[in-house]
């Protein structure tokens, strides 16, 4: 069975994606230096899942201890999750995500190329259609503009990809724009642990939920929207999981450049989320409507026909699912990894 490697694989996205790709019989490598994650995330993988996970502590920026993980494995193909992904934080600190971000990127491809490894699968975001095009999202369209650091380094590194492909024409590369991950695996053991206040909106919920926050602040009420607040495509992050075995069988057989949405097709409004929250967990989430917060758009979703079409994937879980498996994780897991808190 071939081996991939998980640059980013203990964070969120990654441990659920490990799940998916072992119980589908592939072997997973795992490379972080658990900037925003840690290592109980993959001890925990390896008991839902009843196998093991080699792992790497590394910065993946650093190519020369990179190299160790491709001299010492044979590798099939590369997932890269390793990036940072705080929007708010890109606008103080750019310099430090364009050069985590692009360097983790750039020293893949390069030991990618000196280890003959032609397959990448790259987490891409919706934030690439910016400001300029119109929901629902097509994979054709023209990237647009960005408004923040973090969104332009996606950017990038797709247009990076996209060049690397067209200069070595052996190199296979899947593009996945993810919407907006929420829930978690249903045995509550794997989901999402923000450091600090939570930029999210479902994280933030879940911490409300649990009591570490007092109330939930919706961002705006006022966007043309049917209910004044913004919609996006929130999508189970065990849908997006199995996206991405979809990506790994389709990578392996193909060659060039492929862009796919994962994402549902159907948004919901940030009122919409705090009333299935509250309906489906029968727990009330005390919230307040605040300013809008910069940068957010009114709308973002999917056409998602491309991935069903060539991959055959499509979204299974409903919201009342990613809600219930958002509280599920949280409520066992108060304080997240950190049992000692
Ligand atoms: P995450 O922070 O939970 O996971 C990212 C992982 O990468 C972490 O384990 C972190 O420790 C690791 N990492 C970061 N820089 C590294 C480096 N230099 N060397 C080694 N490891 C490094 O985030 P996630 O939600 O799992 O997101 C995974 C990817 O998907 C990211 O690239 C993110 O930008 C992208 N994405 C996420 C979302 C989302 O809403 N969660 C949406 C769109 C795209
Ligand atoms: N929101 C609140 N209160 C909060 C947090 C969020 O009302 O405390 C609202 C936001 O204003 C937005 C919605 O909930 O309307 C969703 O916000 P998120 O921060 O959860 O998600 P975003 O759609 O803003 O962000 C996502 C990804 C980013 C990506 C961005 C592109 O998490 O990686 O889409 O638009 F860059």
């Amino acid at each position: 069975m071939s081996t991939i490697l998980l640059a980013g694989g203990a964070g969120y996205i990654g441990s659920h994606t490990s799940v998916e790709l072992l119980s589908s019989g592939y072997d997973v490598i795992i490379a972080d230096n658990y900037s925003n994650s840690c290592p109980e995330a993959v001890r925990r993988v390896e008991k839902i899942t009843g196998r093991s996970v080699k792992t790497y502590e590394v910065d993946i920026q650093d190519k020369t201890a990179l190299e160790a993980v491709f001299r010492e494995n044979k590798l099939d193909a590369v997932i890269h999750f390793a990036g940072l992904k705080a929007v708010g934080e890109s606008v103080e600190k750019p310099l430090l995500y364009y050069r985590n971000n692009i360097d983790t990127t750039l020293s893949l491809l390069e030991c990618m190329n000196e280890y003959g490894v032609k397959n990448i699968i790259f987490s891409s975001s919706a934030t690439v259609y910016g400001e300029e095009n119109p929901v629902p999202y097509t994979e054709e369209m023209k990237r647009g503009t960005c408004t923040n650091p973090y969104g332009w380094t996606k950017v990038m590194m797709e247009q990076i990809l996209e060049d690397a492909s067209k200069a070595d024409k052996e190199l296979s590369v899947v593009l996945l724009r993810y919407f907006n991950p929420i829930g978690a695996h249903s045995s509550g053991m794997i989901g999402e642990d923000p450091q600090g206040i939570p930029n999210n909106l479902m994280p933030y919920v879940a911490q409300v939920a649990v009591g570490r926050r007092e109330k939930l602040t919706i961002f705006g009420n006022d966007y043309d929207t049917p209910d004044g607040t913004c919609r996006r495509d929130y999508i189970h992050v065990t849908d997006l999981a199995k996206g991405h075995v979809k990506a790994v069988d389709y990578v392996l057989k193909n060659s060039g450049v492929e862009i796919f949405n994962l994402g549902t097709g159907t948004p919901y409004s940030v009122t919409e989320i705090v009333d299935t929250f509250e309906k489906v967990n029968g727990i009330k989430i005390p919230h307040v409507y605040g300013a809008r917060r910069a940068g957010d758009l009114p709308e973002s979703y999917a056409n998602a026909d491309k991935a069903l079409r060539v991959l055959g994937w499509k979204t299974e879980k409903t919201l009342a699912d990613m809600c219930r498996d958002t509280w599920n994780w949280q409520k066992n897991n108060p304080n997240g990894y950190n049992t000692a808190e």
